[in-house]
């Protein structure tokens, strides 16, 4: 795939983490990413780690970019925007990741200039497992659909949803990390009360999760059925299921990925 030149408006932890996925992978030459960000050590830090080049002014990596993605906390788009819309053309792919940003917000910051994709990531993109959704936008084509996606997979599992599907995303795998931190904690916490070490406990509970993800995404396995399989007849593991099932466990799960998505729908203006 002949990937234009990217260019990331911020070169903060996200702008890191995706630069480092598309040279990695191959698909893009350090030499075709440009970054900018008005904080110089974030400029030398992305340097370092992805061997691309770091400027100051943001108008540089509009000018010589094809493909630009907004990686700047939300709060300070509206001035970002603001600067580079008189050097967005037609030509531009706008890529946006700052979260709850809609794209009709980024679309009026342009002018109506430009073609936009929105993306939700999450935080596991930083250690190159995301798990994220895109929207395509203004003019955009099924080819910078088709990129963005081949682009996004060097970091995690990507899936394109219309945008009103945005605020699920963002209930479920956007805030859904500091859910899955909480469980490995609380199985910690167990292991610990039943007399492991801390360390161990804590590495046997993350590495349950993580093996058990795999086993989800690998086999294509319904969970369920992948939890029978693991429920022997009076057996130990069905009794800490049924004590999980007294205790709720999976109404409390259904309802913070509902009130995650609440608050994503309140802080976009929708409720
Ligand atoms: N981190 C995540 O896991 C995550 C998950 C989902 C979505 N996101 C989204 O990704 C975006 C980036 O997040 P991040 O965690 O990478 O943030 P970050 O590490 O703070 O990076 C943003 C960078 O942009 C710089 N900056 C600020 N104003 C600028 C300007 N006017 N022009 C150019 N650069 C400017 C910041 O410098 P200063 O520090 O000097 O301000 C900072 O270095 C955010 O919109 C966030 O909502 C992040």
């Amino acid at each position: 795939m002949n990937v234009p030149p990217i260019g990331f408006i911020g070169a903060g932890q996200m702008a890191t983490a995706l630069a480092k996925g598309f040279i990695g992978s191959g698909l893009v030459d350090p030499k075709k990413v440009v970054a900018s960000d008005s904080y110089d050590m974030a400029r030398r830090s992305f340097t370092q780690q992805t061997k691309a080049e770091a400027k100051e002014r943001n108008a540089d990596v509009v000018n010589q970019s094809t493909i630009i993605i907004l990686a700047v906390k939300p709060q300070v788009l509206p001035g970002v925007l603001t600067e580079i819309e008189p050097l967005i053309t037609g030509n531009h792919l706008i890529v946006s990741i700052c979260a709850g940003v809609p794209l009709s917000a980024i679309s009026a910051g342009l002018k109506g200039k430009g073609r936009l994709i929105r993306v939700m990531p999450n935080t596991p993109c930083l250690v190159g497992q995301g798990a994220m959704a895109y929207s395509m936008g203004q003019n955009t084509t099924t080819n910078d659909g088709l990129l963005i996606q081949t682009l996004l997979q060097t970091i995690g599992l990507v899936y394109q949803v219309p945008e009103k599907s945005l605020d699920a995303v963002t209930g479920l795998s956007g805030s859904g990390p500091a859910f899955v931190y909480m469980v490995i904690e609380a199985m910690a916490d167990g292991g610990v009360r039943e007399g492991l070490p801390r360390p161990i406990a804590t590495a046997l509970a993350a590495q349950c999760v993580l093996g058990s993800a795999s086993m989800v995404l690998k086999t294509g396995e319904h969970p369920g059925l992948l939890k029978d399989k693991v429920c022997s007849p009076a057996g130990t593991t069905i009794e800490g299921v049924a004590a999980l099932e007294r205790n709720g466990v999976r109404n409390a799960f259904i309802q913070a990925v509902h009130a995650a998505t609440v608050r994503s729908q309140e802080l976009g203006g929708k409720k």
